[in-house]
């Protein structure tokens, strides 16, 4: 055992060169070393992934990388899950990229092992995800809150993109998703400053949908997934896909690919079951189907 520590010793500093194996078994989370994951909800609907670096903030480093990912395609295959909540710590939600992990990259690194490349997995869950964000969400952090499809906020939680601070510029799509969140102005502010918003600020900017109290926001967060995961978990997907599609296309384009996700909800027992549930006036059981 204690030759085996050793060895983990040596070789976890080398996983983010070296490629890295995903534990074993996931079941109830306990072999992640860098997240917690867990069902919650009343029938264990929404799976809850916190991340658990506590001694870096939970800066991301290419180890919570490949959990988190695995994390992601274990509930988005689960048919029991219907939405997903992503929280951190009190203190962080994410300090942004492992600065130590990056420090010595060099252009060529970067470009060879599509570095960051895999970073997007969250962006293309097709169940919804709620980011509980207390803390600080800083650069890789806030983007990885973005990639989310809500955001709600604790009080005392803080967004930034300080990337320009280490003479770098965000590198996973905050340059792109804050300045459709914010506008033009404020995000140029925060990319080009590297200041911070508080909770309020990102709520009035239309970064973060909903503030609350620093011990509340991740029950809320999953009161919310709760809810969700009650509809029809084909029609949220087609929900989610067609909202998403806004940030993609044009106006004509999106109503297009609007009307045809309508349509096809027709397709679908739960549209039926959904209609002839309120002319019979009792509560639709959705069946995914
Ligand atoms: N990477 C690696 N380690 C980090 C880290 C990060 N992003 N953020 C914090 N840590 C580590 C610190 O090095 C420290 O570790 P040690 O105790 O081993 O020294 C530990 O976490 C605690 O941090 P601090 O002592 O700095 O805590 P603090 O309360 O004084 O300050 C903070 C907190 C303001 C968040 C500060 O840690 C900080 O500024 N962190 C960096 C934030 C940042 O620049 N993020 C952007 C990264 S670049 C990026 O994300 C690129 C991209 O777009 C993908």
């Amino acid at each position: 055992m204690a030759s085996l520590r050793a060895l983990l010793r040596v070789v976890r500093p080398l996983r983010p060169w070296v490629g890295y194996s995903a534990p074993r078994s996931f079941a109830a989370g306990a072999n992640f070393e860098y997240i917690v994951t867990e069902r919650k909800g009343k029938d264990g609907t929404v799976g809850l992934i916190r991340l658990s670096r506590p001694g870096a903030l939970n800066a991301l480093c290419n180890g919570l990388f490949m959990e988190l990912n695995h994390a992601l395609d274990t509930f988005e295959n689960d048919p029991a899950i219907g939405a997903i909540v992503l929280t951190g710590s009190d203190k962080a939600f994410a300090a942004g990229a492992d600065i130590k992990e990056m420090q010595n990259r060099t252009f060529q690194s970067c470009y060879s092992d599509k570095f960051l490349a895999h970073w997007d997995r969250l962006a293309r869950v097709r169940k919804p995800v709620i980011a509980a964000v207390n803390g600080y969400a800083l650069g890789g952090g806030c983007e990885l809150a973005m990639m989310c499809d809500i955001i709600y906020a604790g009080e005392k939680a803080q967004f930034a993109q300080p990337e320009i601070l280490l003479g770098t510029i965000p590198g996973s799509g905050g340059t792109q998703r804050l300045t459709r969140a914010v506008g033009k102005s404020l995000a140029m502010e925060m990319v080009l400053t590297g200041d911070r918003i508080s909770a309020q600020d990102a709520r009035q900017a239309g970064l973060v949908s909903k503030v609350f109290p620093v011990e509340t926001v991740v029950e809320e967060a999953i009161r919310c997934a709760e809810k969700i995961a009650k509809n029809s978990k084909i029609v949220a997907a087609m929900a989610k896909e067609a909202v998403n599609a806004a940030f993609e296309m044009t106006l004509t384009e999106g109503n297009k690919l609007e009307k045809v996700l309508f349509y096809s909800t027709f397709a679908t027992e739960d549209r039926r079951e959904g209609m002839t549930a309120f002319v019979e006036k009792r509560k639709a059981n959705f069946r995914d189907k």
